[in-house]
């Protein structure tokens, strides 16, 4: 499981990684109910952009949408390690 810490403890979930290996971070969280904000979902919009601010993730393509060293789009990457994410905006699915 990976624990992905959103926005300081506003919400932690825990994703099953090893079920869901193709998942990108986007699609996990939603799997957890949570729908992050997002349009294109192929990494040229930048309507995910969040900041990473602990642990690792990997690009399953080339991100065209403008990121600094320090944010990511989750709609296009996996995570590998445990995750704190802040400036992400989301709703919690009824
Ligand atoms: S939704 Fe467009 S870059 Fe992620």
């Amino acid at each position: 499981m990976i624990k992905v810490d959103l926005n300081g403890g506003e919400e932690v979930v825990y994703l099953d990684a090893t079920h869901n290996p193709n998942a990108t971070l986007l699609q996990h969280l939603a799997l957890q109910g949570l729908e992050a904000e997002s349009q294109c979902r192929d990494g040229f919009c930048g309507a995910c952009k969040c900041k990473l601010v602990e642990g690792d993730v990997e690009y399953t393509q080339t991100a065209l949408a403008f990121v600094m060293p320090d944010e990511v789009l989750p709609c296009i990457c996996k995570p590998l390690t445990n995750l704190k994410i802040t400036q992400i905006t989301y709703h919690i699915k009824s």
